[in-house]
């Protein structure tokens, strides 16, 4: 079989971004990659901020925040009244859980493609609460329907008081058909959390659409923003209970001013994430889904081959606009969490490829992600060294 071409490069999309040109970023996935011009939006923010702090905290900063905060609702699809900015997708998440109240015996259902960070998370708060959790076994080559049906066969209703299911998974870079199971979890009675914390920018997202009860997306991921800069959207029911992490003088403002003021932080992320929405829209919104899509599949297919993986047996995202992609590992090669951090590191440090390596039920994967400054010789390389580094041990 033929390897698919790669996409057509976006001329010039490198030079737009400050990444070591020594290194194949191959991973924007885990924690993007901030455009020069956004920095440097941040940047006159900070200058600003430095040159009378007093001024920048106590004139306007609550209105400015909440223009922004109504810039990405609209480009999320969201309601801007139900949308509140948070740090990142770990952080709403626990905004969420902790929001609950919840008491012993309730319990809080997972799936196993889950983010861990979020699965901690989801531990603590049920060590503190006497909640429990649960974590349905959804197999990688499940399709939408039956993903749909393992869900609404393991929700208990009554006893399920959250089921958080993520739209693109981390450790297996699949696609879960959410708003499908939004609306199986509500027939049940079950309020969710979809954690979509890669959808801005790669996906085309209409939150609003989704219909979930809680929904995160990180804009510092595929929406070039500055990190620290996502977006939860909370349902008309549960705004008034939803509390922040941190209690400071907006508590009594209401959602969702009382979940973004946390006391003295550097907002100015926030306040240029639009400037990312700009230098995205500028690029074209869907050339750049493409291109991104096209070229992880073309990452995925040569790195595969090039580990002896048969084409039909490399994972399928389950979606024409998932910019990440899944290579199965030779077996053995990662079973553990500290395996799979120290085979990231080697391949950082001898093949100056930067990717992500997960284990997930007892095997490894190599996570390769699209985007525009990457291009298809830097797979190409990394297909070539791999299997050398593997056979290393
Ligand atoms: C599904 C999912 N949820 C949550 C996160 C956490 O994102 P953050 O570190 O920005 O909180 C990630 C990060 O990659 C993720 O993939």
């Amino acid at each position: 079989m033929t390897v698919p071409q790669p996409p057509e490069p976006i001329p010039g999309a490198r030079l737009l971004f400050s990444l070591d040109p020594s290194v194949s970023h191959l991973n924007h996935g885990s924690f993007g990659a901030v455009p020069i011009a956004v920095q440097r939006a941040q940047q006159r923010l900070r200058d600003e901020m430095e040159a009378n702090p007093l001024r920048f905290f106590t004139q306007g900063l609550v209105d400015r925040i909440a223009h922004a905060r109504r810039h990405l609702a609209a480009f999320l699809g969201a309601d801007p009244d139900g949308t509140t900015l948070v740090g990142n997708a770990t952080a709403g998440a626990a905004v969420v859980l902790q929001s609950l109240a919840l008491r012993p015996g309730d319990e809080i259902v997972t799936t196993d493609h889950g983010y861990g960070a979020v699965a901690l998370s989801v531990a603590r708060e049920c060590a503190r609460t006497g909640a429990v959790s649960r974590t349905l076994p959804v197999p990688l080559t499940a399709t939408d329907e039956e993903m749909v049906e393992i869900v609404r066969d393991g929700l208990r209703p009554g006893r399920t008081k959250l089921l958080i299911v993520d739209q693109l998974t981390s450790p297996t870079a699949r696609l879960f058909p959410t708003a499908a199971i939004v609306a199986v979890a509500r027939e049940r009675g079950v309020p969710v959390l979809v954690d979509a914390a890669h959808a801005p920018g790669m996906l085309p997202v209409t939150v609003a659409s989704v219909g979930a009860d809680f929904w995160v997306g990180n804009l510092h991921k595929w929406a070039y923003a500055p990190r620290g800069t996502a977006a939860l959207v909370v349902a008309p029911p549960w705004r008034e209970r939803i509390q922040p992490l941190v209690v400071s003088w907006e508590q009594n403002s209401g959602f969702p001013v009382r979940v973004e003021w946390q006391a003295t932080l550097d907002y100015t992320g926030w306040l240029a994430a639009p400037v990312g929405l700009f230098t995205l829209r500028s690029l074209g919104v869907d050339r750049v889904r493409a291109h991104n899509a096209a070229l992880a599949a073309y990452g995925q297919r040569v790195v595969g081959d090039a580990l002896g993986v048969a084409p039909e047996r490399l994972p399928e995202p389950g979606g024409p606009a998932v910019a990440m992609r899944l290579v199965p590992l030779p077996p053995g090669v990662v079973t553990t969490l500290d395996a799979a951090r120290e085979l990231r590191a080697r391949i950082a440090d001898r093949l100056s490829a930067e990717v992500s390596i997960a284990g997930w039920n007892g095997r490894g994967y190599l996570r390769l992600c699209g985007q525009v400054y990457n291009t298809p010789d830097e797979y190409d390389r990394l297909a070539v060294r791999l299997p050398t580094l593997l056979a290393q041990g």
